[in-house]
């Protein structure tokens, strides 16, 4: 029979051992302390009462005040926060475990990969089964304050957001009743639940998905280059990059009206009309979840927040590089919608006429938008006894 000791117990077994000054059995060390979840905050947070909150300069900015187009000081839209530190960490173990895929070959950081700005660097995912998914994975930085999830904004949380991969054949293809049975199994995972909520080893389906939801809202990228010098410190962009931001917020490229800062998004859809890589058929995108006509061809606005990470651009994967994704944007009103399409397009989307050298800025730009300094630790073993899987294997 298989003897389990508790995490407590063996601590105080290594402590008493080393007072009696004997080498320290390597089994106690592996087996001990290894998987017991942090007390403190990620890099940004702070505790406050049993939660983490963001503590950024954003905040106190007023959104009315300077709140035109890409102002410089316009307050954030709300985060999801206040998870307390061990429901966080424990979605972070979660996030890197196979042991959420149907076959135990993939975690959410296959497609999510944290050395790839938190994407996958294809066009198109591709799913535990070899499956072509039918869009391009997006970055999770900053996904704690998007109201609306997926490129044509079907889910409207994070929590309702992850069915569509962890249950979905395409992508993971588990079912909720084996996601159960494999955590349950693990005396890792039960110990790690009873930390994270009050006790409980039970594990529920929900008290997955607030773990995962709690890490994936911890994933803050605000200080880039672009944000020093938002926040008054001027030196932070050279001049290129000035130069990239006002023609990103000018009248004429009208980037900064729909990624508008700080997020880089304004969050609403729009189409813009994009184009399909050779031989796909037009993706309906919003249209095909609210039956409304005029969104065909519709997208949510994407942040561009370590966009410089993320390539292939759009959620069709069809632009290799930044500065693919903008010429599109001086390609004529409608240049790329199929014959036979008429597209509602944004009254936004029109010609600009950007130079080469414009568009050299605007990509300039977009590059001082990097920033990894939160970025969380990679686990190098997980709960499950299963091997952490990190990017397409
Ligand atoms: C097979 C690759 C794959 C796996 C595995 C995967 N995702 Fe995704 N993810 C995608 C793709 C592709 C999209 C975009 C799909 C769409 O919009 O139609 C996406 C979208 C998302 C979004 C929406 C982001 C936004 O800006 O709207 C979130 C959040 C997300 N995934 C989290 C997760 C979590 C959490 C897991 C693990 C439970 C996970 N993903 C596993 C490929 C994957
Ligand atoms: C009318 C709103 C609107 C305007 C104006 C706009 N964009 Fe976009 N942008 C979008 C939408 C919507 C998408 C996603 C489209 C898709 O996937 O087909 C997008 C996608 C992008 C992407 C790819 C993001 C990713 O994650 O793949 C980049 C880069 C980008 N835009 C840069 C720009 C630049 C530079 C400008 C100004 C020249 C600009 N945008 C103007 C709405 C807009």
């Amino acid at each position: 029979m298989e003897k389990r000791y508790s995490a407590r117990a063996l601590r105080r077994l290594a402590v008493a051992l080393c007072l009696l000054w004997l080498p320290l059995p390597a089994t106690v060390h592996a087996a001990g302390a290894e998987f017991s979840l942090k007390d403190y905050c990620p890099a940004g947070f702070q505790l406050n009462g049993e939660g983490c909150y963001l503590q950024s300069l954003y905040a106190s900015y007023d959104s009315l005040q300077d709140s035109g187009v890409g102002g410089l000081k316009t307050g954030l839209p709300e985060l999801r926060q206040g998870f307390s530190p061990r429901q966080i960490d424990l979605g972070r173990l979660l996030f890197f475990d196979p042991v959420l895929s149907g076959d135990h070959s993939m975690s959410c950081a296959s497609c999510h990969d944290p050395n790839k700005g938190f994407s996958d660097g294809r066009a198109l995912s591709v799913g535990s089964k070899g499956q072509l998914a039918k869009r391009s994975a997006p970055s999770l930085w900053n996904v704690g304050f998007l109201k609306r999830l997926f490129w044509d904004a079907r889910a409207s949380s994070l929590e309702e957001q992850m069915l569509g991969p962890l249950y979905d054949s395409h992508e993971m293809a588990n079912t909720p009743e084996q996601l159960l049975t494999d955590l349950r199994a693990s005396s890792a995972y039960r110990e790690l639940f009873a930390q994270a909520f009050n006790g409980d080893s039970s594990i529920q389906l929900d008290q997955v998905y607030t773990a995962i939801a709690a890490f994936e809202s911890s994933l803050i990228s605000l200080n880039s280059r672009y944000d020093l010098y938002a926040h008054g410190y001027h030196e932070a962009l050279n001049e290129a990059e000035i130069e990239g931001m006002n023609i990103f917020r000018s009248f004429v490229a009208r980037c900064a009206e729909c990624h508008t800062p700080p997020l880089f998004s304004h969050q609403q859809i729009a189409v813009i009309g994009t184009p399909e890589p050779n031989n796909r058929p037009l993706d309906p995108g919003v249209a095909a979840v609210t039956g409304d006509a005029s969104q065909r061809g519709g997208f949510k606005v994407p942040s561009l927040r370590n966009i410089a990470l993320t390539a292939p651009y759009m959620h069709s994967g069809r632009f290799a590089t930044l500065r693919e994704a903008a010429e599109f944007y001086t390609g004529g009103r409608g240049h790329a919608v199929p014959p036979g399409e008429k597209l509602s397009l944004h009254w936004h989307i029109w010609e600009p006429k950007l130079t080469g050298e414009e568009l050299d800025r605007l990509v300039d730009f977009m590059g001082a938008l990097t920033d990894e300094s939160f970025m969380p630790q990679i686990p190098a073993s997980v709960p499950s006894g299963l091997a952490p899987v990190v990017g397409v294997q």
